[in-house]
């Protein structure tokens, strides 16, 4: 296993690693590709990336930048659509161009899901591929919307989510019922096609789940163990997240 593994005193240690790996990369490669991640875990990175923009002078005007995933079936002005975070965390507060600026689309037709999905894998080709991809993890071991049972060599498309994930996100929704039922997510294919990988997990909460993906054999039941056998994918934890390893 050629995965590693830093453990950090504090959630804050860990976050200031990452965004200075992003920001020695941005400076040393302007147009670097970024794959980006949502949920409540990179939030703190985006800030710090913010500030490290505001006060440092870190540039990302020529960087492309690609989201794993996307709710279905809500507007993109919608509170809790990964486009509405992504910019109200990170892009509204840096200077790269709306044109560099990647996510899978929230209302995707069915008849347009396959063409939809097969862009979003050739425009990521296209831009070079993915340089450096910061992940979070579900509590069903999920890495983007890669689902319990979903392959090491899928790519972009529809996924039905998983009943533990929509009752995870049910509190920022107001209720199980407001919980989207599908999303369009990059492949585990796609996402081992990164040149790095960096899964971030802070918390008790993700102790469990963080020590099967890691510990435990590789398998599709959970899509980050796959991660294992990646040749620069790297855990950055704190405490909580890594007490059960
Ligand atoms: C969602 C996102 C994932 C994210 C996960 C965990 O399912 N699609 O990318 O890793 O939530 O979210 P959090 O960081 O809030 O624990």
């Amino acid at each position: 296993m050629s995965i590693q593994l830093h453990i950090h005193s504090s959630r804050e240690a860990a976050i200031r690693i990452v965004a200075q790996e992003i920001a020695s990369l941005v400076r040393n490669k302007p147009e670097a590709v970024l794959g980006l991640a949502t949920g409540s875990t990179p939030i703190p990175l985006y800030q710090e990336l913010v500030r490290l923009h505001r006060e440092e002078g870190l540039s990302f005007r020529h960087v492309t930048t690609f989201n794993l995933d996307e709710y279905q079936g809500l507007d993109r002005s919608h509170p809790e659509s990964y486009w509405n975070f992504m910019h109200r965390h990170f892009f509204d507060h840096i200077d790269i161009p709306a044109a560099n600026i990647h996510l899978p689309g929230s209302r995707v037709a069915e008849a347009d899901m396959l063409s939809h999905c097969m862009a979003y894998e050739e425009a990521i080709r296209a831009a070079g591929g993915i340089d450096y991809q910061i992940l979070g993890i579900g509590r069903t071991g999920h890495i983007g919307f890669n689902e319990p049972g979903s392959p090491a060599d899928s790519v972009t498309r529809c996924i039905h989510l998983d009943a533990i994930t929509r009752e995870d996100a049910a509190p920022s929704f107001g209720g199980l019922d407001q919980v989207p039922t599908s999303a369009i997510t990059m492949g585990c294919g796609t996402i081992l096609s990164a040149r790095t990988i960096t899964l971030m997990a802070f918390g008790e909460g993700k102790a469990e789940i963080v020590r099967k993906a890691l510990r435990e054999p590789i398998t599709d039941q959970v899509s980050a163990s796959f991660l294992q056998n990646h040749p620069a994918a790297s855990f950055q934890l704190d405490l909580g997240a890594a007490s059960a390893l």
